[in-house]
């Protein structure tokens, strides 16, 4: 696992953003897991930035998302459908088509994670999977308990994440927020050839600390990224505040 530490969220953003956009570079049928949330607006204006100055090319890039409410129609203001194309994909020249995200409002949810799961395969498996992190320390919407053999499936939200997501930022208040959620298991993001894991803040020092010098452990499932062999943390100061050994 590597750690880059830098001064602020907007370097965190661009540093990431310069590195997904060389590998495209390299790669244009590049294979994007994307992540939701607070912490990769940033990222995504960058390369919403990059692509307007012609530095990233996305018409041959296949993106997965992260996860997806169970019960929102897409839609719906606060769908993870709506925040990416919000963010992202309205602004860059994605084919419809290259884009996967779940959809949490599909008649059979088990037969939507099979497929999900056979369309990752089919494409190849996922060339970088960006994630952030939870202050409760999961993975896309893995939460505490999450063992390291998952793949992607139905979760109930623990309570920590309906209270992170009804601050205001997204749902006004807790009981608007889903209880349930489609996503990517851990076996499932650990198979992505590489990881970027996102995170600003003294709100997420906790998670990182526990995630990169704590035991692996299901309690912590970011903790399974010490595992992977080409995984890279980056972080700002704040949320590397509680690093041993920085
Ligand atoms: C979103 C996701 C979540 C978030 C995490 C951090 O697709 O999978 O794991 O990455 O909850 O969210 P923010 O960035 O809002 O703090």
């Amino acid at each position: 696992m590597k750690i880059e530490i830098q001064s602020s969220p907007n370097e965190v953003a661009e540093f990431a953003a310069k590195y997904i956009a060389e590998r495209i570079k390299e790669k244009p049928e590049f294979v994007l897991g994307c992540a939701t949330g607070g912490t990769v607006v940033l990222l995504y204006q960058k390369l919403v930035e990059y692509s307007k100055l012609g530095l990233i090319d996305f018409s041959h890039v296949v993106t997965f998302n992260l996860d997806e409410y169970v019960g929102l129609p897409r839609e719906h203001s606060q769908s993870y459908y709506t925040f990416m194309s919000y963010h992202l994909f309205s602004h860059v020249n994605i084919p419809e088509d290259n884009i996967h995200i779940l959809n949490g409002g599909a008649k059979n949810l088990k037969d939507e994670c099979e497929q999900f799961e056979e369309l990752i395969t089919k494409s190849g498996g996922i060339d970088l999977q960006i994630l952030g992190i939870g202050r409760n320390g999961h993975i896309a919407f893995n939460e505490p308990g999450s063992f390291e053999d998952t793949t992607t499936r139905i979760v109930d939200l623990n309570y920590d994440t309906i209270l992170a997501n009804s601050d205001g930022r997204f749902f006004s208040n807790s009981n608007e927020v889903p209880r349930q959620a489609l996503t990517m298991g851990v076996a499932t993001i650990l198979n992505a050839k590489e990881i970027l894991l996102l995170a600003t803040s003294g709100g997420k020092s906790e998670a990182i600390a526990l995630a990169v010098n704590g035991p692996v452990t299901p309690l912590v499932p970011a903790s399974f990224l010490q595992k992977h062999s080409k995984c890279t943390f980056i972080i700002d100061d704040g949320a590397a505040s509680r690093l041993k050994n920085k």
